[in-house]
């Protein structure tokens, strides 16, 4: 596999390319590199690679003439003026590492291996000049959801991920497949001489000897760490019968404990975008009950001033509570526990401040997004707040929540669906939804 690097900065690969495995494959041949520097292309007289941008804005952009020349020298094919966009050819694949690229995982290095030479083509300063992306067949790759200083330590991450795939780089082929992504899971913990070290030993089952146990053993952990340090990967990982049943036994971290929600139906608005009070609806109370015991909710509450529309509520909870309704179906008693009636969204918020010893984030949803930008917050962003404390969702009936509900929230979430035409979900879907995007399948 040989790696063709654009790049300003040729001495930045040399030592890395000769240290360990790297080092080795690229002397037995396996892999080779070279560096092609922009500034040798450069048609100015001065070698210039690089100008202001336009439109004004800090930094220098790196400038489309040495670049292009670069990659025809190279043989890549360029667009012909009106000729529809160039796909990527996956035996010479041309590379752009860049924070706004796709993410480069496991798979992507693996999907690589099958190229004989790749171009990775290495920025500095502010960029480069966009037209280059348009003329040639560029895939733009990240290393990460953060800022480096240019591309070539990415492309060192990228090399190394690809080259470490071919076959005979390690030697021991078995590495490149046990490894933390190949099965989707992160990697189980390795232990080496001696035995005992500062009073902690290893695991009794590796020293064993019993192959099936130790392999057993090895997917529990995997499991676990995952679970813990990357929840989010937990539904791509391909998972059998045996580990479901390991997993359900597990006490998940549980921060589902921490989130509340709130239905409101006073103050919220009509349609001429009055503050109202609307009447409680049968569906809406069952419905989000149910999802709040699925997602394993603190709490629900149904937030009414109307002291018939309270007593309403009460008679339908007692039905399911004590009356027939427990006996036809217990799982509807046991969802409808989480909900507590509320004559305001304040008696709600104190109620979560005695239960949990701290008062909660208050967030507002809406279908509409909300104007002031410094209040906002993605859905990841409330799981994370979960961790530490919790939160109440407001949930708006009629036509949303009224600014005197708004104004008791400190945050809002993105509308779930903001670039459709139509966007009239049930409050009671929405809340489903909501509750999937922060707390996912795992927390
Ligand atoms: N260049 C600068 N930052 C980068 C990143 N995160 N990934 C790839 N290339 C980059």
């Amino acid at each position: 596999m040989h790696f063709s690097l654009v790049s300003l900065f040729p001495e930045f690969f040399s030592s890395p390319m000769q240290q360990g495995l790297m080092g080795r494959a690229i002397e037995a041949g396996l892999v080779s590199y070279a560096v092609h520097n922009p500034r040798d292309f450069s048609t100015d007289k001065h070698n210039k690679v690089d100008d202001r941008p336009y439109g004004g804005g800090p930094g220098m952009v790196m400038l489309p003439q040495p670049l292009a020349d670069v990659l025809l020298h190279l043989g890549h094919p360029v667009r012909e003026a009106g000729a529809p966009r160039l796909l990527p050819n996956p035996a010479r694949p041309l590379v752009h590492p860049s924070p706004k690229g796709k993410p480069l995982t496991q798979a992507l290095a693996r999907k690589l291996t099958a190229a004989k030479d790749i171009t990775l083509v290495c920025g500095r300063y502010e960029g480069i000049d966009a037209r280059i992306e348009e003329l040639f067949a560029v895939e733009c790759v990240s290393v990460g959801d953060f800022v480096l200083n240019g591309g070539e330590a990415a492309a060192l991450c990228f090399m190394e991920s690809v080259a470490r795939l071919v076959p005979g780089y390690m030697g021991d082929e078995e590495s490149g497949t046990e490894e933390s992504f190949s099965s989707g899971l992160l990697e189980y913990p390795h232990y080496t001489k001696p035995a005992e070290f500062y009073g902690l030993a290893v695991p009794e089952v590796l020293r064993g000897g019993d192959h099936g146990k130790v392999a057993r053993w090895r997917r529990e952990r995997a499991m676990e760490t995952t679970l813990a340090v990357r929840p989010d990967i937990m539904g791509e990982a391909p998972l059998g019968a045996e580990d479901y049943a390991f997993l359900q036994e597990k006490p998940l971290q549980r921060i589902g404990k921490n989130l509340f929600c709130a239905l409101v139906h006073y103050p919220v608005l009509d349609k001429w975008k009055n503050s109202v009070a609307v009447s409680l609806t049968n569906l809406d109370i069952h419905d989000i009950s149910r999802s709040s015991c699925t997602f394993g909710l603190g709490g629900y509450y149904v937030v009414t001033p109307i002291q018939d529309q309270q007593r309403l509520l009460e008679s339908l909870l007692r039905h399911w509570h004590e009356g027939a309704g427990k006996q036809s179906n217990p799982h509807r008693d046991e969802a409808l526990s989480l909900v507590k009636g509320v004559a305001s969204l304040e008696e709600a918020i104190q109620d979560i401040t005695c239960q949990c010893g701290a008062a909660p984030l208050v967030v507002g949803s809406s279908a509409r997004a909300e104007a002031e930008s410094q209040k906002a917050i993605d859905f990841l962003g409330v799981r994370e707040v979960l961790e530490e404390r919790p939160v109440l969702l407001l949930l708006g009936t009629g036509h949303g929540l009224a600014p005197e509900a708004c104004g008791l929230c400190e945050k809002f979430l993105p509308p779930l669906r903001w670039h459709g035409r139509y966007n009239h979900l049930s409050v009671r879907a929405a809340a489903a939804i909501m509750m999937d995007r922060i707390l996912g399948d795992w927390c």
